[in-house]
């Protein structure tokens, strides 16, 4: 940061008038052991792909970072009003502190025996790592027993993504970004998308990485460090998308409000050549320039569930948002065919319309999208029941759930990332396309019409899994509901199945 009386001043203000002052802190109080690097007697060579393994994070220069290297939020506050408004509650500002994470790390932790620390803490802490400061306790009962300093806590934040010089990809074991491939250089200058910024606070970079999905692939693809294996690829999926081929990244769905988010996907534009899209303005208080489009920081996906858990600020926008985002991904059909043995075969179709990448994406071996289907007839008899909830939030296991299923090397079902080894059954739904849900069901003889009732439902995990690493009971996992669809089949229709042709078109 430069020294200027001016700038001093402004951090001043930038302090006291900020979000979430806490007059409690100084960079003293939290200030950790210093933690003596293997490469500080042993001076890695410069092109070194791995400082901190095995995660793929890097540092420009191998320059050895302190805390003091990076800026609270609260820092960028009073000039970047909009983009600190999203960010804080956002799945970025809780990446550290998100009990799931935490308690899933601890098992990490324990069962690696602290080989995996850089590794998970590369993408929800890079400034923890890049400082060494992240402590391990179980007994201080804080978090799931990690703390590291407040800035470090602040998970993936503001000078983590605008510290970032480049990727380093091309050194990963496949040349995809993933793994935090992220190489950071923290200090006056911020990078970012604008060519003509000037700021009196900071100096400014064009950063044309940071308007690339690559640059959210450095952490939204994961490999297991160890066995290669593609873990989690919503960058790779977007890649090989018709959203990657209309050169529509990430941020054109993330970075902005749900409903332009729709628009960019029905009409497969940029969302800045969508008509009158309304995103201008300053993106700075103190900016001479009113730009086109200032970016929404909120990076909304699925999750209403940790944030209002955490209670943090701006928790009920990003919970009303990830639903809403939930709501319009996906679009359904049906159609029903005589089977064999007298029996009818029903197949609702699931489309993606929406998402830039799989549906699910990411956690696909956890996070849950199932179809609950209700088929009832004229007299009230119910001929067919799948994926209803039941008392103890969990729904019946012949329920069609489109995701993937983890194994361990010897073929054992396992949902820890260090663990798996492979995807058993895979079932997640390409962008723009679409898979059935196929059920079987039976007319009794003196039925006249009846009526189908589809929904597709959303859960971050299983309620199994919400017990397990939080505490029997400490939380009930959410259900969203993301579409419905009924249909009613009276005579005619019924006439028409048995012929046997298609009732509906798709
Ligand atoms: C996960 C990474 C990430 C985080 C965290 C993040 N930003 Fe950004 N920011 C971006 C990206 C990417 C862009 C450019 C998007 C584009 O042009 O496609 C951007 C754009 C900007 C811009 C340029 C104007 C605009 O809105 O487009 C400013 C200013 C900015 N960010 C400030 C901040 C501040 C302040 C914070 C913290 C409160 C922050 N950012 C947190 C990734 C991030
Ligand atoms: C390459 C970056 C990266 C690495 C490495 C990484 N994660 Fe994550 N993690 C993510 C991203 C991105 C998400 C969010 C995905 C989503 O919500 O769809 C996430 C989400 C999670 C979640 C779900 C949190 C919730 O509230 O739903 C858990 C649990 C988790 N990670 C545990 C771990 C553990 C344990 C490790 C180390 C073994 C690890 N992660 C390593 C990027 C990473
Ligand atoms: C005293 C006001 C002030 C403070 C404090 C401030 N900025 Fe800025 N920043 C600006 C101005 C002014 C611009 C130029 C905006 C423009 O031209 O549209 C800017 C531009 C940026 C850009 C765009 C750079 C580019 O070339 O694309 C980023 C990124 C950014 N700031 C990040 C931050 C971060 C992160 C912090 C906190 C660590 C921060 N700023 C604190 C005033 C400030
Ligand atoms: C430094 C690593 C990092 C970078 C860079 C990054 N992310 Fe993330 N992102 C994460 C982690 C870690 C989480 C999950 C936090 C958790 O669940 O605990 C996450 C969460 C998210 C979520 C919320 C997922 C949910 O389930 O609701 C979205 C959406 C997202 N990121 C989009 C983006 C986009 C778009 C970009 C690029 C502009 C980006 N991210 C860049 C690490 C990163
Ligand atoms: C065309 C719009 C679009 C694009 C492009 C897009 N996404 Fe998404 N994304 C969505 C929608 C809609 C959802 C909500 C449905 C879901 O959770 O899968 C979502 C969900 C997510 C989630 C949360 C998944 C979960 O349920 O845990 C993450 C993480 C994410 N996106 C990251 C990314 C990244 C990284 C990219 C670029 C490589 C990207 N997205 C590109 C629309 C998009």
């Amino acid at each position: 940061m430069k020294s200027t009386l001016r700038n001093r001043m402004m951090l001043i203000v930038g302090l006291v008038t900020g979000i979430s002052v806490s007059l409690m802190y100084s960079a003293g109080a939290d200030e950790p052991a210093k933690v003596e690097s293997k490469e500080a007697d042993n001076p890695a060579p410069r092109n070194i792909a791995q400082p901190f393994p095995p995660s793929m994070l890097a540092v420009a220069n191998n320059r050895k970072l302190k805390v003091e290297d990076f800026e609270e939020a609260r820092n960028c506050a009073t000039c970047h009003p909009r983009q600190t408004k999203g960010w804080l509650g956002s799945m970025h500002s809780i990446a550290f502190k998100d009990p799931v994470f935490q308690a899933e790390w601890a098992l990490a932790e324990k069962a690696m025996g602290g080989q995996l620390m850089n590794h998970c803490g590369g993408c929800h802490s890079p400034i923890g790592v890049t400082t060494g400061t992240i402590k391990f306790d179980p007994s201080l009962g804080k978090h799931g027993g990690f703390t590291a300093p407040k800035v470090a806590e602040e998970g993936v934040t503001c000078d983590v993504c605008h510290s970032t010089v480049r990727s380093n990809h091309a050194q990963s074991a496949s040349g995809d970004p993933g793994n935090a491939s992220l190489v950071l250089d923290p200090g006056e200058t911020k990078y970012g998308p604008l060519k003509n910024a000037k700021s009196g606070y900071h100096e400014t970079q064009y950063s044309d990485l940071h308007t690339k999905a690559e640059f959210c692939g450095n952490c939204h693809n994961i490999f297991h460090p160890f066995n290669q294996f593609p873990i989690e690829h919503t960058y790779d999926e977007w890649k090989t998308s018709p959203y990657a081929q209309a050169d529509i990244p990430c941020q054109d769905c993330h970075m902005v409000p749900v409903e332009t988010a729709v628009r960019v996907a029905d009409e497969m534009k940029r969302a800045r050549d969508l008509d009158q899209h309304g995103l201008g303005g300053k993106s700075s208080t103190k900016a001479r320039e009113t730009r086109d489009l200032v970016h929404d920081h909120g990076f909304v996906g699925g999750n209403a569930v940790i944030a209002p858990a955490l209670g943090v600020a701006n928790a009920e926008e990003h919970k009303i948002e990830a639903i809403k985002r939930l709501q319009n991904v996906a679009e359904l059909d049906m159609d029903i065919k005589s089977g064999k043995g007298g029996a009818h075969e029903l197949r609702v179709k699931v489309i993606n319309a929406r998402a830039g990448h799989h549906l699910p994406t990411s956690l696909t071996f956890i996070r849950l999208i199932w179809l609950d289907v209700t088929v009832t007839d004229d007299q009230g008899r119910v001929l067919l029941r799948s994926g209803e909830l039941g008392a103890d939030n969990r729904f019946d296991e012949d329920a069609v759930v489109f995701g993937n299923k983890s194994v361990d090397k010897d073929g054992k079902p396992t949902v820890n990332p260090w663990e798996i080894a492979r995807f058993e059954e895979m079932n997640t739904i390409p962008p723009k396309g679409y898979r059935y849900g196929k059920y079987a069901f039976k007319l009794p003889s003196d039925t006249k019409a009846f009526k189908v009732d589809a929904k597709l439902n959303y859960m971050s995990y299983d309620q199994a899994v919400a017990d397990k690493l939080l505490g029997k009971g400490a939380v009930k996992v959410p259900v969203v509901e993301m579409k419905s669809i009924n249909r009613v089949y009276g005579a005619a229709d019924l006439k028409a199945i048995e012929a046997p042709v298609k009732v509906s078109s798709n």
